[in-house]
């Protein structure tokens, strides 16, 4: 299997409640490497354009409040297969749907509040990856 990468974001309840380290602790148990890693106020620009794709979605303008009410922390995971292998450890968007062991059934309070994001497709990674960071801030 490749070593690839796929982009990560720790969202505002996990690092409200203190939880960057505990939920990278478990990216890194799943196998992943943090190759870029940056704590941010995203703009409300920066979440709208992260998010265009579900503009028409009734919960859009919710999103884009939440993923603006407080720090992130952006991160680029490397590792083998890292788009599967981060979507596994992440678990269903809603927690309740969630598997045991997984970071959202552990750590978030809803299905908006899910404590992170991974990319869903290599595609889509590279866009997001591009999206936050500089070529030169990514270490592997
Ligand atoms: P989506 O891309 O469907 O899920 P995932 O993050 O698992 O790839 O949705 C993006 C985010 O939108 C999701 O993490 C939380 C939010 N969201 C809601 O707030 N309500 C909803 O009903 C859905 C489907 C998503």
């Amino acid at each position: 299997m490749a070593v690839t990468r796929t982009f990560s974001i720790i969202k505002p309840d996990a690092t409200r409640r203190n939880l960057t380290g505990a939920v990278t602790k478990m990216l890194e148990d799943a196998g992943l490497r943090v190759v870029a890693s940056k704590r941010i106020q995203m703009t409300r620009e920066q979440a709208e354009g992260f998010y265009a794709v579900h503009k028409e979605r009734p919960f859009f303008g919710e999103l884009c409040d939440f993923m603006t009410s407080g720090p992130v922390v952006v991160q680029v995971l490397e590792g083998e297969d890292a788009v599967k292998r981060n979507r596994d450890v992440m678990g269903a968007t809603n927690p309740a749907d969630a598997d045991e062991g997984t970071i959202r059934k552990t750590f978030a309070e809803g299905i908006e509040a899910n404590s992170v994001h991974g990319s869903d497709s290599e595609e889509n990674a590279a866009i997001e990856i591009d999206y936050f960071f500089d070529k030169n801030e990514l270490v592997g």
